[in-house]
Parts: structure tokens; sequence; C-alpha cells
């Protein structure tokens, strides 16, 4: 392999725990390359803090979880594969534990198992509060240990998948071209099988609990390459990120909620008791919706998370982590309660797979945050999210064994053509700020038609401008995120305005209520072929 042309059997782009799952169980039969954009842990993955669902304790059963995540999800979960998620979830558990998670434990040994929003039963194995973290150290070691058959490529960013159909071959993948951060360079990058694990798309809006690097690029990929994508309207907000200015996109886990904290305004009333019979303890959409109108009731800046009444030192031992960050901003939550605010967390939707993980186009996968399997449906259930990504990671690889190479003979490398540096940085920042900020006070936890009507029209212009900038300068990784970012806000937008009613985390004030007539998923796909941008 030189430094130009990667060969593998399976290319994986994407570090957090679907991708690494994939890669782990592929490796058995092959050689994988992963390439993340960044760091190996920087991935959403690696952020995660309350958990992983699964059914594991004594009084809990598949039908609960099952049932939870259906209301949760408002009618649009897809039963197949919360069946398979449900009833898979344990088996992944134990193998996560095989591979070295130390999930955080009861002083008899068994799993310590916590509670969240919409679930009916203890059943969230986490590590403390840093449960992420933990899974991406554990599963990055194990790679490091078959290195013999995995190799990460950080600082490099898929600028698109290549397409066998532009070498007269059928409708498959059969890789990417990858951008090498350090020198400049796009690799060409192919392989059997392809497989997007590249998490959410927070920094489409202002705030978010997301990392940086959650931009977007394979759901903007997998639909520029033809693939089909399913229900980007439904956008999960976090209820509780810390409101502090200098704290950037802390989350707050439903945890604190989960173990019995409770939401209140700033004068001490707690709000959630009109609003759900679980309280503060609701599924997020409700939660999330709620905390919305009292700030737009109240014109506060932010509610109040209370967890006074709880044993301090029960949440410092419990919350290792949340407390020494808010204890940086000066907040110990042990005697005062924590500000908290809403952010984007989740994208319900994404690129649609089948139960394998198999998307519309051949060879081309789909894993974790950036697939719409059907799990979450309108309203994805907290911890759901890593369970996922873990089981269709495992499935993926079983599947993605079988592929069939579609490689051409000979393959054309990237070509800048006549693009030139670029020389003005300020279009891709402002480009990147103002959808940001539109798709937060447009396309955010309230929505209306006019709303979404003006989100359109400015998208499109911003579009336009950064199409014309992609052809014309070479590319960066700002340009890259930027023109996945709009890409997708173009998806969210282009899904919102076609529901015309509200369901779980789509809520217009023009549709206040749930249309029966409207329970079917919405679907996206390029009809003009793959590689128009
Ligand atoms: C949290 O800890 O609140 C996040 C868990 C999740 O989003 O699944």
């Amino acid at each position: 392999m030189s430094d130009e042309h990667l060969e593998a059997d399976y290319l994986v782009l994407g570090t957090g725990i679907a991708g690494l799952t994939f890669a782990l169980d592929a490796s058995a039969h092959g050689k994988v390359v992963i390439a993340t954009k960044r760091l190996p842990d920087d991935a959403n993955t690696a952020w995660a803090q309350g958990g992983i669902a699964a059914v594991l304790g004594a009084d809990d059963t598949f039908e609960r979880h099952a049932e939870d995540t259906r209301k949760v999800g408002a009618g649009l979960c897809r039963d197949e594969a919360v069946d398979v998620c449900v009833q898979e979830g344990p088996a992944r558990i134990h193998e996560l534990i095989e591979r070295g998670v130390a999930f955080s434990r009861e002083p008899s040994g068994e799993l310590d198992l916590t509670r969240e929003g919409g679930h009916t039963a203890r059943r969230v194995a986490h590590a403390g509060d840093i449960t992420g973290r933990e899974i991406e150290r554990a599963l990055l070691a194990e790679c490091a240990r078959r290195s013999d058959r995995i190799t990460i490529l950080p600082n490099h960013m898929a600028v698109d998948l290549l397409h066998a159909g532009k070498y007269g071959g059928p409708d498959a993948v059969f890789g990417a071209y990858l951008l090498d951060r350090a020198s400049g360079m796009v690799k060409t990058a192919v392989a059997r099988a392809t497989v997007l694990a590249t998490g959410g798309l927070g920094k489409v809006y202002l705030y978010t609990t997301n990392p940086d690097v959650a931009s977007g690029d394979g759901v903007a990929m997998a639909y520029r390459a033809g693939a089909r994508i399913a229900n980007m309207e439904f956008i999960q907000f976090h209820p509780t990120c810390l409101y502090e200015p200098r704290a950037k996109s802390f989350l707050i886990s439903e945890a604190l909620r989960g173990e019995g904290g409770i939401l209140r305004l700033r004068d001490g009333t707690p709000f959630m008791k009109q609003k759900h019979e679980l309280e503060s303890l609701a599924p997020r959409d409700i939660v999330a919706r709620a905390i919305d109108h009292e700030l737009k009731r109240t014109g506060d800046d932010y509610v109040l998370l209370d967890m006074t009444r709880l044993d301090p030192k029960f949440l410092v031992e419990r919350f290792p982590n949340i407390h020494a960050e808010c204890l940086k901003y000066g907040i110990d939550m042990r005697g005062q309660p924590i500000p908290v605010v809403p952010a984007e967390h989740y994208s319900c939707g994404g690129v649609d797979t089948d139960l394998q993980g198999r998307t519309s186009v051949k060879n081309l996968y789909a894993i974790g945050e950036v697939s719409w399997t059907g799990l979450h449906g309108a309203c994805r259930m907290a911890s759901n999210s890593l369970l996922e990504g873990a089981v269709f990671g495992h499935r993926a690889a079983a599947d993605a064994r079988h592929a069939q190479s579609a490689i051409p003979k000979s393959i054309q490398p990237w070509s800048p053509g006549s693009a030139a540096p670029p020389h003005e940085a300020v279009v891709v920042s402002q480009n990147w700020d103002e959808i940001r900020r539109l798709m937060w006070n447009y396309v955010g936890i309230v929505r209306t038609s006019r709303r979404l009507e003006r989100a359109r029209r400015r998208i499109e212009l911003i579009r336009e401008e950064i199409r014309e900038y992609y052809w014309d300068f070479i590319v960066t990784a700002d340009l890259l995120e930027l023109r996945n970012l709009a890409l997708c806000a173009h998806l969210i937008v282009e899904s919102a305005r076609r529901r015309r009613e509200s369901r779980g985390l789509h809520y217009t004030l023009d549709y206040p209520a749930v249309d029966p007539a409207l329970t079917r998923d919405t679907l996206l796909h390029r009809s003009d072929g793959p590689f128009a941008t």
C-alpha cells in the first residue's frame, strides 16, 4: 500500500463504539483500515456520560425495554430493530466487558444499573459518569492489540465515497477519498466494504452537547453517493446542558434526574409535575420542550437542576466528573442547584439501513448515530444509542464478511483540477456561523412553517456559495465540514417541511397534534445520481 493508495478488506470511517466494534469483529476475517478525522478518541462516544441500556436486572424484561423504547419513539420505531437491539443488548454488554470495559459495580459485584428518562426499570450500565470515555479507552486498547489487522489513520478526513457507477460498474461503493490533514494530500482508500461510523451532526446547531467533530459527514457523503436518508427532522435536544458561557458544551447527564434530581424554575418552583407522570424523568422531547416553554414564558436564561436533597457523599462518588466540572465554575451541586439549558444532542434520523447495517447502496454500511435503523423512531430513549452502535457494529461486521468487491481495475486518483489555495477563509467561517445560528433559531425545539421556509431559503443561498467555493479552491477540512454541515441542514429542513404534524422530537406550532395518517418515515434520496454537491 503506497502513501496515496490504501487497500483493505474493510474501510471504516469513524472511531466511536459502532466503528470500533465493527473493526474488532471484522478483523477476524480481513484487514481493516479505520480513518478518523482527528485523534482516535475524538468521537461522540467518548463524550457519552449516562451509559448503555440493556436488560440486565433481575426485575426487567425484553418486553419492558421494547415497550419503553416504542413509547418514547412515538409510533415510528421499527419493531424488528427494537427487538434485535433489546434482545442482543445483554450479549453486547458482556462482550464489552470481555474487551476490557470496567462498568461500575455494586459492592456485591453485580453491575450497578441506573435509570434515565423514559425507562421504567433500572437498566443502564455505566462507568461512573464517564461511560463513553471508558468504552472508548477499552476498545481502542483492544484495536492496538490487533494492530496486525487493524490500522487507525488519525487526521484523515473522508472527502467523498468512491462509487463504482462512476467507472461503469454497479451501484456500489468501494472506498473513499481521504484528506490527510497533516500533508494536505488526498489519498485513495479502497475496500470491499465501506462503513460509515461517523457519528452525529450536532455542529449544525449553535448549541450542542457534541464534540467539534460532529459535522454530519457520513449522512452528507451517503446522500451524495445516492443512499436513502430517513427521518432527519427528528433532532434530539438534551434538556440539560450546563448553562455557563465558559464551559463549552458540557452535558449534565440525565442520570442525575435518574437518581432523583428535580427541575425547578429559578425561583425554586418545580415545573414538570403538570407536564408528565414521570415528572423530571419524562422523555427528553417533553422535558426539553417544557424547559423551552418556561424560558420563553419567564424570560430567564436557564432553569435549575436541583440535586441538593441527595446524599452529598453519594453525589460525589456517583458523578465525580460532573461534580468536578461544575466546581470549576463555582457550582457545588451538593449545596446548590445546577443552571441548565437544552442543547442539540442526537440525530435520530440518518442513513437508512436494514438490520445488517446495509444502506441502499451496495457495499456501503452505516452504523451508530449516522444511521437510521428504526430503533429510535421519533424520539430516542436515553442510552439506547451506545446499545445501537454495539449491536449494529456487530451485525454489520457479520454481514460485510460476504461483501463482493466492486473495486474497478483502474481508479482515478483525486484531482484538484484548477483549484487554487483558498484566499478568503472568512467565507467558510461566515457560512458556518450563519448555518448554526439559523438552524438554532428556525429549526430548533419549536418550529413553524414560516421559520422552516426562512431557513430553507437561506440554506439554499449558502449551499450555492459553497458549491462555487468548493470547486474553485483546494479542499481543506473546514471546507469539507462546512459543505457537509450545509447539506445536513438542508436535509433536516426538507424533512421537517414534509412532516405536517407534531410527533416526538418534531414539534411545530402550525400542526401541534399527532396526525395518525403520518405514521410513516420521511425518506430523502438524490434522484439525479451520485456525486453532485
Ligand atoms: C446522558 O447522560 O444524559 C446522555 C445519555 C444519552 O444521551 O443516551
